[in-house]
């Protein structure tokens, strides 16, 4: 079955944000802070006022009228203290783009800076421990007693990985579009990874009832995280528009987008480990260093996979949180497990290497047959079986494991391995099911954000309904369909697909005509098992002694995800996540600009992501696994699983090659010489 927009997207009819056509739209342009820290001493928008086309200027001067609670990252022009560089601090709407852009480019901001901070860096003295991570875990946790359990090891490695500031590119850059009614009552067209929780917090950062706000997203150009949340671009459409009392658009560029729609935090991170002869842990340390903004606390859950991955006697899990003069932090795709599994599952090769035991083989021996932090048992575990499918299409019995030894010509070759994991959650959703004219219509406020969506739904009630996909049709992305959770910690699927076969059984078990279902009491009884994907990941790696440049001709993806509802947009989903990954290992990274704040190279001139050339040969291949203990379709998330892991695969592999071990990402040519 193909995807069910697909025509309408390759033809060019799929309606973005940005693209909704509306009578006498009006374009709001941002100005942004050019200082890290300081107060706006006053705004000058004289001459802006006086240019051709303008409607409105905004900025504290005159600041529009916003919920008390809003959230800092939204509250837009309600202070006159300046958190980062980039943040907006004024905008000028007008009757074209082109005349907005001019305008705001001639709204003279004066500042009284402040000194600024803004690197993160090992022993900041404004290091503290947060009382939670997101989404709300334990920031610390103690099991055992670590530092025996190093005394007794046989062979143990204390060591300390970094990872930069990582930025999301989705292809469709953010945008909304706000049309106010005469009534009072607010439609956005906004770029959303889900529709009901955007309304809700536009709703409330306007104080308005949000049966006055309706958002509306069907065709979102990906988001990896950074459309999760609403960001300030929403907003301030919806201001621009009231100030100018016509419809508004605000469409960031790719330069705004690194600025003001979140990154991944940057982390340091001190990993020990130890180990008797027989490769059994004796001990486990992660502690994570990481940065918030002076605005909000957003403490990413960097060290937790630890808490899930390896049975050991001593565990300790710690996060460090430091608040600069830097945007909030995000989320991007797999927060926390992907950069927490790069930093965990490096230690354990480089514990593997200190043992002279096969790396496979180490987390064989170190499966948990329950959650090594809380002890409950999981729903299902199939790392293990991962790790020996994939040995096993990789040829890894064939690898030699000294490192530095291969050879052709200026290249040096190795192959590394990694495990993956994901949790399998999910949340309460509602949907709706009907006939009409002889076909079924399936509503729900669920977001298609490049994924396929739709079509796994429309797969999952035509599996419900016992009817052809032909005859289901399912209608997303609008606030107005029933409340639905966010495109997010690839809970989609697991969620919205509970509330459609509710829906359908609803529909089938009554007159046939319609049926409707909210999962709110069904999701409440998941907490009793753990619930995890896995994975393992396999990376062939070629390293040009010469140059430096790492190339990697073979990834291999094997997961353990429950049911795979449909098979295409799974291997989409994987192969995506395995080359997001690659970036990360070789590539992605923004800088942060110490000496007058925010970010460099935000373009993706300069930030580079993988082209089709860099991943010649990228396989993704799951287990059937069978798990009645997650939801109506037996399925766990995929969306982000694919990225966790993949850099390590790749760092140990780069070490198997050349003999080095490279503990800062991104691993460039540069570090290799
Ligand atoms: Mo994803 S980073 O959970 O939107």
């Amino acid at each position: 079955m193909n995807r069910v927009e697909g025509r309408v997207k390759v033809t060019g009819l799929a309606t973005y944000a940005a693209e909704y056509p509306v009578e006498a739209v009006a374009y709001a342009y941002p100005v942004q802070s050019l200082v890290a820290k300081g107060r706006i001493a006053g705004v000058h928008d004289a001459a802006a006022r006086e240019m051709p086309g303008v409607l409105a200027v905004l900025s504290c001067e005159d600041p529009p009228r916003l919920a008390e609670d809003a959230d800092a990252e939204l509250a837009l022009f309600q202070s006159r203290d300046v958190a980062y560089r980039g943040q907006i601090v004024a905008a000028v709407v007008a009757g074209t783009y082109e005349n907005a852009r001019a305008a705001a480019a001639a709204v003279r901001v004066e500042y009284d800076p402040d000194d600024h901070d803004v690197a993160l860096r090992s022993g900041h003295p404004g290091f503290y421990r947060p009382d939670v991570v997101n989404p709300d875990y334990p920031a610390d946790t103690v099991k055992g007693d670590v530092e025996a359990g190093l005394d007794v090891a046989a062979a143990s490695v204390d060591v300390t990985y970094s990872t930069p500031v990582l930025h999301n590119n989705p292809m469709e850059p953010h945008a909304a579009l706000a049309v106010w009614d005469p009534e009072g009552r607010l439609l956005v067209y906004d770029s959303t990874q889900g529709t009901s929780p955007d309304r809700d917090t536009i709703a409330r950062t306007l104080g308005l009832p949000r049966e006055d706000v309706r958002v509306v997203s069907r065709h979102v150009g990906g988001g990896f995280g950074s459309k999760g949340s609403t960001r300030p671009h929403a907003v301030l459409a919806a201001l621009a528009a009231r100030a100018a009392g016509r419809p508004v658009k605000v469409a960031l560029t790719r330069h705004q987008m690194f600025d003001v729609t979140g990154y991944r935090t940057p982390t340091i991170q001190r990993l020990r480990l130890g180990a008797d002869a027989g490769g059994r842990l004796t001990a486990v340390e992660h502690v994570a260093y990481e940065q918030s903004s002076t605005l909000i606390e957003f403490a990413e859950q960097t060290a937790t996979p630890a808490r899930v991955m390896y049975a050991t006697p001593a565990l300790r899990t710690a996060h460090r949180l430091v608040r600069l003069d830097v945007a909030t932090p995000s989320w991007m795709r797999a927060p926390g497990e992907c950069p927490g599994m790069y930093a965990l599952e490096s230690a354990m090769d480089e514990l593997a290497c200190a043992l002279g035991m096969d790396p496979v083989e180490l987390r064989v021996v170190n499966d948990a047959d329950a959650e090594p932090e809380g002890g409950l048992p999981f729903s299902s575990r199939n790392l293990v079986m991962c790790l020996r499918e994939g040995a096993r299409r990789f040829g890894w019995r064939h690898r030699d494991p000294e490192p530095g030894v291969r050879r052709e010509g200026e290249w040096l070759v190795g192959t590394g391995v990694a495990a993956s994991t994901y949790p399998a959650r999910r949340r309460p959703a509602s949907a709706f099911a009907f006939v009409r004219d002889g076909d079924y219509v399936i509503q729900v406020a669920a977001a298609d954000i490049g994924t396929g969506a739709r079509t796994a739904l429309v797969r999952i009630a035509a599996d419900a309904l016992g009817v052809p996909p032909g005859q289901v049709h399912v209608e997303l992305g609008d606030s107005d369909l029933p409340e639905a959770p966010v495109a997010g910690g690839s809970m989609g699927t697991a969620s919205w697909g509970s509330a459609v076969v509710r829906a359908c059984e609803e529909l089938k078990r009554g007159d046939g005509k319609e049926g409707r279902a909210d999962t709110t009491g069904e999701v409440g009884n998941d907490a009793r098992l753990a619930r995890h994907a896995f994975g393992a990941q396999f990376a062939e790696v070629r390293v040009s002694s010469v140059t430096g440049e790492i190339r990697v001709p073979r990834l291999l993806g094997v997961f353990a995800a429950g049911r795979i509802v449909d098979p295409e947009l799974a291997r989409s989903q994987f192969i995506g996540g395995m080359t997001m990954g690659l970036g990360m290992a070789l590539m992605e990274e923004t800088l942060t600009d110490e000496e007058f704040g925010g970010f460099l190279r935000r373009d993706l001139a300069q930030y580079h992501v993988p082209a089709c050339a860099d991943v010649p040969h990228v396989e993704a291949v799951w287990l059937d696994e069978q798990d009645g203990e997650l939801n109506p379709m037996g399925s766990k998330g995929i969306g982000e699983i694919g990225i966790v892991g993949t850099a390590a695969a790749i760092g140990n592999a780069v070490h198997h090659a050349t003999g080095h071990r490279l503990r800062d990402l991104p691993m460039t040519p540069v570090k290799i010489l």
